[in-house]
């Protein structure tokens, strides 16, 4: 476990202990007192949580908070007229636990809000968790070459299943997704795309609310329901641009469905 640090302590040192946490993985402090995870004892005293779900972990325990914390971003999300408000909506709902789990700020949506595409994410990653923008990362960059050659760039409004950076970047839990949700959904009502591409697999299983893996999913289409089945729109799962940076041979695949979305838009945009 960690010692206090002496408040004379020497900068050089301090400077490689914290090399040190770095190299080994460390990005973020999530808890204001570190915990000894292999000694028994009562976890130490938290400051009062002002939201429900602050260290919510994903288990049914908390299920009635989770309740409350999703009727709370129903009502905010239904109450924002427009983007705009759902972005500032979204920046001050403490519900979902991401919050406050080491990210900078919010992180909501970039690109065309009146694009008839909407490309849904994971969620932010460190870059983006800096920039306050989706998909601005590496794996962004790439996203943004594969929508420009398949001539979709300036037709995609672009966000994720989750605001809030996951720590570690971890893929979100289906709580964190669940909580974030009826923001989600508030985009895709307040947007009206015409169809959705569901980059990666915890956005395309949570979507749909299938089990099967990304590399099943992928290149088919699906019909994704709002709740009240108002809204059914056609969509496409496709691989994840961090995916297809470590295995780039896969790039073949995502490339064909950005065509079959590509092909599907122009179709819909002829006249009959
Ligand atoms: N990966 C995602 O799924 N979303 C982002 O915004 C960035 C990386």
């Amino acid at each position: 476990m960690a010692q206090p640090i002496p408040s004379d302590a020497d900068p050089r040192a301090l400077e490689s202990l914290l090399a040190f946490w770095s190299e080994a993985g460390v990005e973020v402090c999530v808890e204001d007192e570190p915990v000894d995870r292999m000694v028994r004892a009562a976890p130490p005293s938290r400051p009062a949580a002002p939201a429900l779900l602050r260290h919510a972990p994903a288990s049914e325990a908390v299920a009635p908070e989770i309740g409350e914390a999703v009727i709370e971003a129903r009502a905010l999300a239904a109450a924002a007229g427009d983007l705009g408000a759902l972005a500032e909506a979204i920046a001050a709902f403490e519900g979902c636990p991401l919050k406050f789990q080491g990210a900078r700020q919010s992180v909501f949506s970039r690109g065309n809000p009146q694009g008839p595409v909407m490309a849904i994410g994971e969620g932010p990653g460190g870059e983006e968790d800096q920039q306050g923008a989706p998909f601005v990362g590496r794996a962004g960059k790439l996203l943004d070459l594969m929508l420009n050659a398949a001539g979709l760039h300036d037709r995609v409004f672009i966000t994720n299943t989750v605001f809030w950076r996951p720590p570690g970047n971890r893929t979100p839990t289906l709580l964190e997704q669940s909580v974030c949700e009826p923001f989600l959904e508030r985009a895709i009502e307040l947007v009206g795309p015409k169809m959705l591409l569901l980059v990666g697999g915890a956005s395309a299983k949570f979507m749909l609310k299938k089990d099967e893996g990304i590399l099943s999913l992928r290149g088919r289409w699906f019909e994704w329901r709002s709740p009240a089945a108002e809204l059914v729109l056609p969509a496409l799962p496709t691989l994840h641009p961090a995916f297809l940076l470590r295995q780039p041979a896969a790039k073949k695949r995502a490339w064909s469905d950005l065509l079959t979305l590509a092909e599907r838009l122009d179709r819909q945009a002829r006249p009959a």
